[in-house]
């Protein structure tokens, strides 16, 4: 079915100018980009998109590093998008990941990897509304 999820391209990769290489293996994927901003997270905003994370220990290393640089968050929609997505960008930590992958390619450890990918619809649908109101997405 046509999908939408959420993207986000990391500090690692904004820092090292990788916006336009990461967004093209989207676009090569069959994903349409129908939203994209580059943002600043404050603090609060990273701790609390990260929420579900709170109680483990990565949670303070995550939250800073997502701070420290601007990033670029997208809605990304195509048939199967979170999956479409999830293969493309490859396992969380670059170490595990295939090649091809924008993990594989572009990560730099398990916390500076990247990218963000919604893993469910529930999540995607949530992840969206919190950066994007409807009127921002066009498909
Ligand atoms: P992400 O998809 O953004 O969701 C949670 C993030 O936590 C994950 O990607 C990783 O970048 C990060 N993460 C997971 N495990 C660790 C870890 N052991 N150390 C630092 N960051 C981690």
């Amino acid at each position: 079915a046509l999908e939408r999820t959420f993207s986000i391209i990391k500090p690692d990769a904004t820092r090292r100018n990788l916006t336009g290489a990461i967004t093209a293996r989207f676009e090569e994927a069959g994903l349409r980009v129908v939203a994209s901003k580059r943002i600043q997270l404050s603090l609060a905003q990273a701790q609390e998109f990260y929420g579900v994370h709170k109680d483990r220990p990565f949670f303070g290393e995550l939250t800073e590093f997502m701070v420290s640089e601007p990033i670029v968050v997208q809605v990304l929609e195509g048939e199967n998008a979170i999956a479409k997505n999830r293969d493309v960008m490859g396992a969380t930590n670059p170490a595990d990941a295939d090649a091809g992958t924008i993990r594989k390619d572009y990560a730099l450890s398990i916390g500076e990897n990247s990218v963000h990918g919604s893993d469910a619809p529930e999540t995607a649908a949530q992840e969206i509304a919190f950066f994007f109101s409807g009127l921002e997405l066009v498909g």
